[in-house]
């Protein structure tokens, strides 16, 4: 298996006719870690979706692709079928849907017919990663995010992660909201996935997360596009001096595009 490859050019994506992504370009490869920080209804969320194909968002122009094939021609099971993962700021709920039961047919939904995962092994390694997760054993059995905390839902967001182990994955806000315990949990769970064959994007909207998961490279979006990229030192910056100065440097009117969805 070799390192996958997601490049973004020039994106611009539209909601009910308004543009929220004006010319995002980005590329994420296997063995990278990239965040994304920005401040609320710059249009994270909004490149996350577009990503993953939701339906609601309107890509105007520009393009997205996966290792040179084009992934908004392809149907969302399909994105998922490469090797493209989607972590949601707000995952739903799916009664009468066992969590164990969700993430075997999402494993074997990207196998081919024929060569699905094995009760007995599926059972080993989800046991394995709630054990490494700090997962308690009931929440194998219970009905996907029904009822699940905050803390619950990301946790239950990295088991998927590290159960269905895509090429590359966009985890959107998996800090929001936990406490210290759980953070260092799922930074654990990131960090256990880092290697050649894995690249991830982390939207976050705190450096906290990046104390705990160093990025390769961090990525200011401001007003639908990225306005800035370095290194783990411009999350730093960010944290302790806020967005101002980039606004400045780039003389960015203070306008913001509306409010977090
Ligand atoms: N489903 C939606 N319907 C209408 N407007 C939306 C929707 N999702 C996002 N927006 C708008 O798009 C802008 C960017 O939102 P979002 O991508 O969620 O920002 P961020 O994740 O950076 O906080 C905001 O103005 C928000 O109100
Ligand atoms: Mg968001």
């Amino acid at each position: 298996m070799s390192a996958s490859t997601l490049t973004i050019k020039d994106l611009h994506v539209s909601i009910e006719g308004k543009e929220i992504l004006k010319g995002v370009n980005l590329e994420v490869k296997g063995g990278e870690i990239h965040a994304i920080m920005g401040p609320n209804g710059t249009g994270k969320s909004t490149l996350s979706a577009a990503i993953m194909g939701h339906p609601k968002y309107e890509v105007t122009s520009g393009s997205i692709s996966f290792d040179g094939e084009d992934v908004l021609d392809m149907e969302v099971d399909e994105r998922a079928r490469v090797g493209l993962f989607l972590a949601m700021q707000y995952p739903s709920e799916i009664s009468g849907v066992t969590n164990a039961e969700f993430l075997r047919s999402a494993i074997n939904a990207r196998r081919e017919e024929g060569d699905e995962i094995s009760l007995m092994k599926f059972i080993r390694q989800m046991d394995k990663q709630m054990e490494f997760l700090e997962m308690s054993e009931d929440m194998s059995q219970r009905y996907l995010n029904e009822g699940f905390s905050g803390g619950e839902k990301k946790r239950n967001e990295i088991l998927q992660l590290m159960m269905i182990q895509p090429k590359i994955a966009i985890l959107d806000e998996i800090d929001s909201g936990l406490d210290i315990d759980a953070l260092k949990v799922v930074s654990k769970g990131i960090n256990e996935m880092r290697g050649e064959d894995f690249g991830c994007l982390i939207i976050t909207h705190y450096q906290r997360l990046l104390n705990y998961i160093t990025p390769d490279f961090v990525h200011v979006m401001m007003q639908g596009r990225v306005v800035k990229s370095g290194g783990p030192e411009l999350a730093a910056r960010l944290e302790s001096e806020g967005y101002d100065w980039i606004k400045q440097e780039l003389g960015i009117e203070d306008e913001t595009v509306g409010q977090e969805a």
